[in-house]
């Protein structure tokens, strides 16, 4: 292994309106190294990463490799000199087959141009190659707007793999991926490092940095932390240099009163992914949902805020019978649905903030016939406040704003009314660890106003953490219920994998 760095870059800055994103960081990686990049939300790990790739040009400094300078702002010739970024918010084309976006870009000159035609069939069987190698049991002829979060994730790791970078750059694939995908990448990342290839990876999953990073650099605020050798470091060191002070218990669980049933649902089925799915939530209750990816806990949770249909069983909201067919039904109703997915079906890019955060209930803010402009900004401000999103304005557009900055002004969304019941789907999913602490306390307040709330989460500690009973799915079926006193990982592992029915 080589200690010379591959990738530095020097002294970056980089200014947005209102914000110093990065103010003058240095981060080298070597070849041969993982090299984690850790920070809470908004310290400009993503804007980095886009510096690194070309899709920012940095207002002072400059990035080499091997000691020769990249050009400013220039994704082609970053990705040309081997630099391989897989971004956080995915960039690929959802009407373009898998192979012709792993190839994307480079068909034109590349290998498979014979005479004018495209060779699709190499196309194919080259994309296949590279997928099997990273594991992914994926049809290079389909079309990715059909594919799932983890599959769009693997088509963006084959792409960089296809380019053959010499450093790849990997900004939070965990928040996508499910375990075994994720057992399966960190394979392959190992595999790579070995082939002296120069890695970053950026995760909010301190766990995840122990276990494979060499190296770890901290950004705070925009500006360069510290960067060390990961052998040595604690976990509570590592947080302390994250957020600049110690963080007690992450959980910090509070025993609440619980009311009458809220919500109860028997036998749920939809005839494929939900096939029996029984529980009951109390008034001031915290229910976890745990169970491995496919599981039907999102199905059912959307089945219920009628985005999906249902065949047979029955659902009762406040002693009402429900079926609904339509999400404004259920809102109106007093049911609210936090999507796991934020960029397909939770955020309005376009839109700002305030209007984000105001969206769903704007009838609020209306003053006659008009929606009062100032009123709106006043309440998304307020709601920021509230629920720490960090943003220079409230009226800046929700896609300049950090990953995990999106997440919790989703969450101010939904938490803005006054519901019954909130389904929070991986609610901390690309949430840093303090801002996770905020919304567990913020989960907490809403059970203690008598709201009933499920959690579905693949962390679980998380939901030992912070649920008073955890409901146990199985393909499709709930298979148990555990009470949080006495529930342990195992425990919930061993119902999770019990069902092996066809
Ligand atoms: N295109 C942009 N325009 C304006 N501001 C931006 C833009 N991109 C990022 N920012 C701001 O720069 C800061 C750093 O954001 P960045 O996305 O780099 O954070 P991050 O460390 O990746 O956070 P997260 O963990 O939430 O992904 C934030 O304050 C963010 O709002
Ligand atoms: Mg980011």
């Amino acid at each position: 292994m080589t200690t010379r760095a591959a990738l530095e870059a020097h002294a970056v800055t980089k200014i947005f309106p209102g914000v110093k994103a990065l103010d003058g960081v240095t981060l080298e990686v070597r070849a041969g190294e993982v090299h984690a990049l850790v920070g809470e939300n908004g310290a400009g790990k993503s804007t980095l990463v886009k510096v690194l790739g070309g899709a920012h040009a940095p207002d002072e400094g400059r990035v080499t490799l091997d000691g020769v300078p990249l050009p400013h702002g220039d994704p082609v010739a970053a990705r040309r000199a081997g630099i391989g970024i897989i971004y956080q918010e995915f960039t690929l084309v959802p009407e373009l087959t898998v192979a012709e976006n792993i190839f994307l870009g480079r068909e034109a000159r590349g290998p498979f141009k014979r005479g004018p035609f495209l060779r699709g069939a190499d196309m194919v069987r080259d994309a296949r190659a590279i997928l099997e190698k990273l594991g992914a049991d994926l049809d290079p002829r389909t079309y990715v707007k059909r594919l799932s979060v983890g599959a769009q994730q693997q088509v963006e790791i084959a792409r960089a793999l296809a380019s053959d970078a010499r450093v790849l750059v990997f900004d939070e694939p965990s928040a996508t991926l499910t375990d075994q995908e994720l057992t399966r990448l960190f394979e392959t990342i190992r595999e790579l490092r070995s082939r002296g290839i120069a890695i970053v990876y950026i995760s909010h999953r301190l766990e995840e940095v122990f276990d494979l990073a060499d190296r770890v650099t901290v950004l705070r605020d925009g500006k360069h932390v510290v960067t060390t050798e990961i052998d040595g470091v604690t976990r509570t060191q590592l947080i302390h240099w994250m957020v600049g002070r110690e963080l007690e218990d992450e959980y910090a669980f509070r025993p609440r009163e619980h009311g009458e049933t809220v919500l109860q649902v028997e036998s749920l089925s939809d005839g494929a992914r939900i096939r029996d799915v029984s529980f009951t939530l109390q008034r001031g209750e915290v229910l976890g949902f745990a169970g491995l990816v496919g599981s039907g806990r999102t199905e059912s949770a959307l089945s219920l805020f009628g985005r999906l249909p249902r065949t047979s069983g029955t659902a009762a909201l406040c002693g009402e019978p429900i079926d609904f067919t339509h999400p404004a039904q259920a809102l109106k109703r007093g049911l609210g649905y936090l999507t796991e997915d934020r960029k397909k079906h939770g955020i309005f890019g376009d839109l700002s903030v305030a209007e984000n955060i105001t969206v769903s209930n704007l009838f609020d803010y209306r003053t006659g016939p008009f929606v009062s402009s100032r009123r709106q900004l006043a309440a998304a401000d307020a709601a920021c406040k509230t629920f720490d999103v960090r943003t220079s304005g409230v009226d800046k557009k929700i896609a300049k704003l950090s990953g995990g900055n999106q997440q919790k002004a989703l969450l101010a969304r939904l938490l803005c009314r006054d519901l019954d019941v909130l389904i929070l789907d991986e609610p901390t999913r690309g949430v840093d660890i303090g801002a996770k602490s905020e919304i567990y306390q913020l989960i907490y307040d809403l059970a203690d106003r008598g709201m009933g709330i499920v959690m579905i989460s693949s962390d679980l500690p998380e939901l030992l953490g912070t649920c008073d009973r955890i409901a146990v799915f199985a393909q499709g079926r709930t298979v148990g219920v555990v009470d949080r006193d006495g529930a342990t990982q195992e425990k919930i592992m061993e119902l999770a994998v019990s069902e092996d029915v066809a």
